[in-house]
């Protein structure tokens, strides 16, 4: 399973990518917003940092402006996937994106029906924001576990870039169900690394040590 970083801090980029676990990284407006820095020089930062998939969203709502921006993003760098809302005008623009060899990562997929649609438009990746539906009650992971089992029965290229990750127990799920990515926080990145078990393991073991003559 490949692991995204969900974030627009390049500091944390940078971290994250220090210990080998970066494989791409998704931003959103939200995102790019709590930086306080230019959309365009934050991603091209991004992708100056790490090569692989860098999501980048469009915020146009029309099929038109999508298009326009997609165009715009995708000469930033080869390695950036434009992020495109699963709307009629957003399935519209992956279809065109699709026949132009722009990579598109649909975003705010809340079901399984959603994300056949946007499979069958073409899309490289499809996002299910699974803490947004634990939010209000659903089951984020039954709609991953849909997701994966209705690709696979059609052999669609897609892959299921698990979203709106809140805790390490969505990306064990997420691996066991076979989803092809995660898109993690760097906080709960950190979280997967600590173990109480592996630090008190640690402080014996250095304890131990100071016995052992010299
Ligand atoms: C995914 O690409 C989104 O950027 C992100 O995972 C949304 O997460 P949130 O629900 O925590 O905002």
């Amino acid at each position: 399973m490949k692991f995204f970083i969900d974030t627009a801090d390049v500091n944390e980029i940078r971290e994250a990518a220090a210990l080998g676990l970066v494989d791409g990284v998704t931003t959103n407006p939200s995102l790019v917003a709590r930086t306080g820095r230019k959309f365009a020089d934050v991603i091209a930062e991004i992708c100056s940092v790490i090569d692989g998939p860098i999501s980048a969203e469009v915020v146009s709502t029309d099929f038109d402006g999508m298009v326009a921006e997609a165009k715009q993003l995708s000469k930033i760098h080869e390695n950036i996937v434009v992020k495109i809302p699963l709307i009629a005008e957003g399935l519209k623009a992956v279809a065109w994106c699709a026949d132009h060899g722009i990579a598109t990562n649909v975003t705010l997929c809340f079901s399984p029906l959603q994300a056949l649609l946007a499979a069958k438009a073409g899309a490289d990746y499809i996002s299910p924001f699974v803490g947004r539906l634990d939010d209000i009650a659903h089951d984020g992971m039954e709609v991953v576990s849909q997701i994966v089992e209705i690709y696979e029965n059609y052999n669609f290229d897609t892959e299921v870039l698990v979203a709106s990750i809140r805790h390490p127990g969505h990306i064990l799920e997420a691996a066991r169900m076979g989803a092809d990515v995660c898109t993690v926080p760097y906080s709960v990145l950190m979280q997967l690394i600590r173990h109480p078990l592996t630090d008190a393991g640690l402080a014996k073991f250095l304890a131990d040590w100071k016995k052992v003559p010299q």
